[in-house]
């Protein structure tokens, strides 16, 4: 038996034993639910991350992302089974270890790398014959194989050869409650025949299906083409939404009865913007490695740059909309002066506690630049975070939700549409409302008066 093939056999026999020790780079809201998912199908697991808070609060089973289950994280801690440290050292224990870090944008959109190579050198320092290492993170296709790869080969070990090297696309879509880690198919590349079967197997004993693809920058490209897939269509619902506007038409009203056909339509919906660590990134990644290689996105660039002048068409939008209500402005350049505004929901998505480039915040921002006194309520953000790109506006606090205070705005905009907040009380009490998100129609709710404006 040749050298590779047996740590091959030995790695894939330690696979359905669940002997196999797992080991999770970065818990955030990919990793912890990736570790705990490695954790409920029987490995023993750990989750590294560099921020001590973290750490900590996992460690004390906090429920450190709000949409899974509550005792989920304190059940797997109390168990023995599941723990999270800082110390990268641990890393040699592992004989699998999956890199969950974030891949964010430079200040110039460019892919920021920073994170994915901190993680492959730390991996590298710890690296073993016979260990698998499978990178999660979105990136540009080649990625694995041409930064992830030489970082790891630098201890001198070879991959597909001393140890196995893939690509597996995070699929996590927070806050759903139907499509969850384990039960989203998980596209998996490797660059190697061995380095394939033992990611098929891992991700096969952990979730409901692996689909192998023939290489790392084959399913690199399957995650960059899956969301920008969504840019696309978000950036189309939206042109649409204004141009069926000016038609006299609803735009909710055709979305529902065009999804009704039973193929070649899939719905998307109108929005305040995209957000998040993932839709707006994908894109760029995608058009970067594309100029890179000779080639051009034209039209996902110019879907991006619909997205993002979302808030500020918006903004503008609630400007004109009350001014013709209050007459014309004493500063034009700030029609909105004197008038104050109440945002429900900053986060970017529904029952998600994250603020990562959200709309909303963007949105807030524009509405003071034309003059308005802004506040928001999200029951997700009791006050909004430091750091971060938002970092002007931390120490904010969400305002509650009376009858007295809705009162007291010019008017309320539902921005993100959570769960709890009370849209009746709303609907009652507000003197206008502006919707982003069609949340009063879709739950029933009539505002008599004209007072609610879909924008
Ligand atoms: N959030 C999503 O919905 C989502 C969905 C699909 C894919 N993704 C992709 O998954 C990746 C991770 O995203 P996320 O949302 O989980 O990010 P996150 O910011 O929520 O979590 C990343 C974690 O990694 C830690 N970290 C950073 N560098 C580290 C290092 N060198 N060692 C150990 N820990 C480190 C950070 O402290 C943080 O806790 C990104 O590439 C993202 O694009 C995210």
């Amino acid at each position: 038996m040749n050298f590779e093939s047996s740590h091959h056999i030995s790695l894939g026999q330690s696979i359905p034993s669940r002997n196999a020790k797992i080991a999770v780079v970065g818990l955030g809201y990919v990793g912890l639910p990736l570790a705990l998912t490695a954790y409920d199908a029987g490995f023993d697991t750990i989750g590294i991350d560099l921020n001590g808070t973290r750490v900590s609060r996992i460690m004390q089973g906090a429920q450190v992302i709000s949409y899974l289950a509550p005792d989920r994280i304190a059940s797997a801690v109390d168990s023995g089974r599941f723990r999270a440290t800082q110390d990268r050292a641990e890393l040699a224990d592992a004989d699998i270890i999956l890199i969950c870090v974030p891949t964010p944008l430079t200040a110039d959109q460019k892919p920021d790398m920073r994170f994915v190579t901190a993680a492959a050198e730390d991996v590298a320092m710890q690296l073993r014959p016979g260990q698998l290492v499978v990178l999660e993170s979105s990136v540009w296709p080649g990625a694995t194989a041409n930064l992830v790869r030489p970082i790891l080969e630098s201890s001198g070990l070879r991959a597909g050869r001393d140890f196995f090297l893939g690509f597996s696309p995070e699929r996590e879509d927070p806050g759903n409650h139907t499509f969850g880690t384990q039960n989203i198919p998980k596209v998996v590349g490797a660059d190697d025949p061995l380095s394939l079967q033992l990611i098929e197997d891992f991700y096969n004993a952990i979730i409901t299906r692996a689909v192998p693809v023939s290489s790392a920058a084959t399913a690199e490209a399957v995650k960059l083409v899956e969301n920008s897939f969504r840019t696309v269509n978000i950036a189309l619902v939206n042109e649409m939404k204004t141009a069926l506007e000016a038609m006299g038409v609803d735009v909710w009203e055709v979305i529902a009865a065009a999804a009704t056909k039973p193929f070649g339509f899939m719905p998307f919906y109108p929005g305040p913007g995209i957000g998040g660590a993932c839709i707006p990134v994908s894109p760029a990644y995608l058009s970067w490695r594309a100029t890179d290689a000779g080639s051009a996105t034209p039209l996902i660039d110019l879907a991006r740059h619909s997205n993002d002048a979302v808030p500020a068409t918006l903004a503008a939008r609630i400007a004109a909309d009350l001014s013709r209500e209050s007459g014309p402005p004493v500063d034009p350049a700030r029609p909105l002066g004197g008038q104050r505004l109440l945002l429900m929901g900053i986060a970017y998505k529904r029952d998600v506690e994250d603020t990562r480039r959200s709309p909303a915040l963007v949105l807030l921002e524009q509405l003071e630049i034309l003059g308005a006194e802004v506040d928001y309520h999200d029951p997700f953000f009791p006050h909004l975070p430091e750091g971060g790109e938002f970092a002007n506006l931390a120490g904010r606090q969400s305002v509650p939700l009376t009858a007295e205070s809705v009162k007291t705005y010019a008017a309320v905009a539902v921005i993100t549409d959570h769960s709890a907040p009370d849209y009746a009380l709303v609907a009652s009490h507000a003197t206008r409302i502006f919707d982003t998100r069609n949340v009063f129609h879709r739950i029933g709710i009539a505002v008599d008066g004209g007072r609610l404006i879909k924008i």
